[in-house]
């Protein structure tokens, strides 16, 4: 758990992370190389050792050097995932397109959580299918095989879902022929897969446009990527500076990649700065309610980014509603505020956010990774004690949470219990 003392403004200067889910597809796609690749700076997260095991398993030899992973696929020797591997997270479920692009088969279960609601990978499965792989559902097992070669094809998404496309493109990296991904998703982290494919000599154009066009290849190398910075580790940064009426500079992300973030927190009140060298914000010491919020997928504002603003906004003059519409459940983190003191109505796809003059310390447990996050927005608010339980939904997608704030001035000590 974290313990945490706020009610002081948070004030310094930060470096982002990689962005974890840019990270999860990169690391998923090493294995069509074939190679030795160099993810550099990768971030220490538990999703990105999630990862890494399921790599080892499969027979790649997987290696931290300093700050670097390296992951060399030209040893692997499996084609499935056992369930507890694809229970750890999500993402999990990208291996699929990697590992039936690489070996023409790949076995393994459903991918875990479900902490947002229902997370369906019908989309993941027909544009699979689309391409020509054969797909037998036998209870929770996947058992997919290429039936003759794998042929590029036109697959329309019915809705833009990140994991969809990335599927997608990984497995018609080695199909035979143009494979054309119609609606796909436009999110920074897609643009960021097409360019490590490149480099590992993937012909892969359109990423951050809704068509991305797949030429079918047989022969692949490694290579050196960075990806890009984490936007949402920034959001929730620049959050808890803005919720605090501190002054952060963030860089290491682009600036483009969270507008409508900054859009909102200037709306708020805070004074935003925005250029190659990083975002710095300046917060009054009281924010002020805004307009609506609503998650929508990229270039809109974005679902993970939800939490953490709703937390900077507990205590503004005003209101603010919000309106989920990527996940059925992504309101779990409210119950957890509504402890500490917020005022939040909630009915359906709809919360909306009364400022309260104060919030109070107590003891709240994290639902899920950004919800999590959020309750450190919150509990910077008061000068109370609070315990944030569970950490361990955070230590999946922030690289030393605590520490980041402790060097802002925040006084966040973790606790092993
Ligand atoms: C990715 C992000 C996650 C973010 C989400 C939305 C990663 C590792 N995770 O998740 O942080 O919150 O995008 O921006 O990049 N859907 C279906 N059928 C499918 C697939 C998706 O109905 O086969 C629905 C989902 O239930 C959801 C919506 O599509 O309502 C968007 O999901 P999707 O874009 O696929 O999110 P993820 O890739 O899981």
């Amino acid at each position: 758990m974290i313990t945490v003392r706020g009610g002081k403004p948070l004030r310094g200067e930060l470096t982002v992370q990689s962005a974890k889910n840019s990270v999860l597809p990169v690391l998923a796609a090493t294995v069509i190389s074939g190679d030795a690749c160099v993810i550099e700076h990768c971030p220490r997260l538990e999703d990105v050792d999630a990862s890494a095991a399921i790599l080892r398993h499969l027979g790649c030899d997987v290696r931290w050097q300093g700050d670097d992973l390296l992951v060399d696929s030209s040893t692997m020797s499996r084609w499935d995932i056992p369930d507890d591997m694809m229970r750890r997270m999500r993402s999990s479920v990208i291996f699929l397109g990697a590992i039936i692009s690489r070996c023409g088969q790949a076995r393994l279960s459903y991918p875990g959580g479900c902490e947002l609601g229902p997370r369906p990978i019908d989309l993941h499965l027909s544009a699979l299918r689309t391409l020509g792989a054969q797909i037998d559902e036998q209870g929770a097992c996947l058992d997919c095989r290429q039936g003759a070669a794998m042929r590029g094809a036109e697959i329309v998404l019915s809705l833009p879902s990140v994991g969809a496309t990335e599927n997608a493109m990984l497995a018609a990296c080695t199909a035979r022929g143009t494979t054309v991904i119609s609606n796909a998703a436009r999110e920074p982290e897609i643009v960021d897969l097409q360019r490590f494919l490149r480099k590992i000599g993937a012909e892969v154009r359109g990423a951050g446009s809704s068509t991305v066009i797949v030429e079918g290849r047989r022969k692949f190398h490694g290579c050196r990527h960075r990806c890009i910075g984490d936007r949402i580790a920034a959001a929730t940064y620049l959050s808890c500076a803005a919720a605090t009426g501190g002054e952060v500079m963030v860089r290491g992300v682009d600036y483009r990649h969270l507008s409508t973030v900054t859009m909102a927190l200037q709306q708020a009140g805070c004074q935003i700065h925005s250029g190659e060298q990083g975002i710095y914000l300046r917060a009054p010491a009281v924010l002020q309610g805004i307009c609506p919020i609503r998650t929508a997928p990229y270039p809109g504002f974005p679902t993970d980014a939800q939490a953490v603003v709703m937390a900077s906004l507990l205590r503004a003059k005003g209101s603010t509603m919000f309106v989920e519409n990527m996940f059925q459940s992504r309101y779990r983190h409210v119950a957890q505020l509504l402890r500490l003191g917020a005022d939040i109505r909630l009915e359906g796809r709809v919360a909306v956010v009364c400022g309260v003059e104060k919030l109070r310390g107590g003891t709240v447990y994290c639902t899920d990774l950004r919800g999590g996050a959020a309750l450190a927005v919150a509990a910077l608010q008061t000068e109370e004690e609070t315990q944030i339980r569970q950490i361990r939904h955070i230590q999946r997608g922030y690289e030393d949470f605590s520490g980041t704030l402790r060097h802002l001035g925040a006084q966040i000590q973790e606790i092993g219990v």
